[in-house]
């Protein structure tokens, strides 16, 4: 089985590196092909997904994705920017389903911001549509104003719509995955404004029928966002459109402390898929051996387990992590009094030395 590795910018190859390490100490060897991409595409190739890193992620049997981005890029025109190598990536391999649980560990209760009774033992999961909605709609740009009170100035738009597929095949993955937790999905939309997602709603309750073991309800996206918040334990799976899955992502994901803790996967219909942590390239602190890998290594375990069928490794993995935390092994972003605070090297080291164990 073969693992493209991308590291990307940023702190990106520091954390992949550990993730790497991690993969090699598994009983299982996998062959891993390295190849640059983002800003590192960019230097590269002049691209920031070039086409031999889109080869190699097509051919491989999964992906492993460190980050991607760096303030000295965002003067480039926009198709040269290296955020455009993971929505490149997304659409190329069609990978439609983006899973980004929020987990908080017990021994990290103390590094939310919320209080420790709101969200200790928080595990929900975000289902978030990955190549439709506003993000990849057509048409698009910059042009002039056609009609209504600013006619014939220059207007910015872009268009959010849904195919009945896109929304469907969505829909089945998120029954699905409730399924197989707590049998709870909450469908976020917009549907007292917007068509698309009043479209969205009447879809999702259409395929609920398929599922009636799990209890499904609808909820309005500012609500959602003020719930996650209020109560965030009452969640279980929330499925949503690409845009409002960006934005309540990141909310689920600081409810846990850090989002230096959370994996994601992005799978297309045949569950091959792209692993990447939640957080981005965090420029400010890349190179200063500081950053937490633990997000890049969990992604790693969700690899074996939805892409190469190896569940087995996946927990031994997810299993290490739980071990070095109760170690009270701490990187800067989830330090607490009382803990040892360790470097992105040596938080690798230590996944690997439990691993063992
Ligand atoms: C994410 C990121 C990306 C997105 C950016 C980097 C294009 O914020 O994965 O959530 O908006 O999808
Ligand atoms: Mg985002």
């Amino acid at each position: 089985m073969k693992i493209a590795i991308l590291p990307g910018d940023g702190i990106g190859p520091e954390i992949v590196e550990q993730a790497v390490h991690v993969l090699n100490a598994l009983d299982e060897q996998f062959e891993m092909e390295i190849a640059p991409v983002g800003g590192a595409g960019y230097e590269a190739a002049g691209h920031p997904l070039p086409e031999a890193t889109l080869k190699l992620a097509q051919d491989a049997d999964a992906v492993l994705f460190g980050s991607v981005g760096d303030w000295k890029y965002d003067t480039l025109e926009r198709a040269l920017r290296p955020e455009q190598a993971i929505l490149g990536l997304r659409k190329n391999l069609k990978l439609f389903a983006n899973l980004r649980p929020a987990i908080l560990y017990p021994e990290l209760a103390g590094a939310s911001t919320l209080k420790p009774e709101v969200v200790s033992g928080l595990d929900i999961l975000i289902i978030r549509e990955l190549t439709g909605d506003i993000y990849f709609g057509q048409p698009r740009g910059v042009r002039e104003c056609p009609d209504g009170p600013f006619k014939g100035e220059r207007e910015g738009f872009d268009t959010m719509r849904y195919a009945e597929t896109e929304i469907r095949r969505i829909a089945h993955v998120a029954f699905q995955t409730a399924q197989k937790r707590g049998k709870r999905l909450t469908s976020v939309d917009k549907a007292n404004v917007l068509e698309t997602f009043q479209f969205w709603k009447d879809i999702v309750s259409d395929v609920h029928r398929e599922y009636p073991d799990v209890a499904l309800d609808h909820m309005y996206v500012d609500n959602a966002a003020m719930q996650l918040v209020r109560a965030p334990k009452k969640f279980d799976v929330i499925v949503t459109g690409n845009m409002f899955g960006d934005i309540l992502s990141d909310a689920a994901a600081m409810l846990t402390g850090s989002i230096g803790m959370l994996p994601s996967a992005s799978l297309d219909a045949n569950n091959k898929g792209l692993y990447e942590p939640s957080h981005g390239s965090a420029p400010d602190i890349a190179g200063k051996g500081i950053a937490n890998p633990l997000a890049t290594i969990l992604s790693a375990a969700m690899m074996l387990r939805y892409s190469l069928n190896k569940a087995e490794q996946a927990d031994r993995i997810e299993a290490a992590v739980k071990a070095v935390l109760a170690q009270g092994l701490r990187t800067p972003d989830i330090y607490e009094a009382g803990t040892a605070k360790v470097g992105t090297a040596e938080m690798g080291q230590a996944v690997v030395a439990a691993l063992a164990r």
